[in-house]
């Protein structure tokens, strides 16, 4: 286990101050100097190279860079990698088993729940989120859970019925 330290760094003389955050992802623990005010996506994605965590807005507004932070979907990119520290942060490279793509993945593929696959990350997480609460979620649940996630391509009913087709509640494959 990391020891808890944290240091300012004044060398410059102004006000670029560095602090040694301890942020841990996907199990492994990282050690990473940074501004305090850097979010925790830049973190997860330009310092630990996890680049699976998508930066669509910047501003919170379209789910692209959701990860879940002790269970719960999290916008990254308006998160402030600072308050991340000891707490559990999975990122989408968390689901899958090396190159077997876990159950929710299998269904996305499936159903042609991902187009382009920019806002793919993000709904995985909410939707593994929204599973690990409710085994057995209905299509209104779903829509409810990734109601912060968008998708530009408007793929949303492949998206419910591939979080259905995980679930076990009886939606046939569409894709071979
Ligand atoms: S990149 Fe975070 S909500 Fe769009
Ligand atoms: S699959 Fe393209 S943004 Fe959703």
């Amino acid at each position: 286990m990391l020891e808890n330290r944290s240091r300012m760094n004044f060398a410059d003389g102004k006000t670029s101050r560095t602090r040694l955050l301890e942020i841990t992802v996907n199990g492994e623990a990282h050690e990473i100097t940074a501004k305090p005010r850097v979010m925790l996506l830049e973190v997860i994605r330009d310092k630990i190279g996890l680049t699976g965590t998508k930066d669509g807005c910047e501003s919170g507004t379209c789910g692209a860079c959701t990860v879940l932070l002790d269970g719960k979907p999290t916008l990254s990119c308006i998160t402030l990698a600072v308050e991340c520290e000891g707490k559990t942060i999975r990122t989408v490279e968390d689901l899958a088993d090396g190159d077997n793509l876990n159950y929710l993945q299998e269904a996305f593929l499936d159903q042609g729940g991902t187009q382009c696959g920019f806002c793919t990350p993000g709904m995985l997480m909410s939707a593994t989120s929204l599973l690990e609460k409710n085994p057995k979620p209905t299509r209104q649940d779903i829509n409810k859970a990734l109601e912060g996630n968008l998708c530009r391509c408007t793929g949303y009913n492949s998206i419910v019925d591939a979080v259905m087709q995980a679930s076990g509640q009886g939606v046939k494959t569409k894709m071979q």
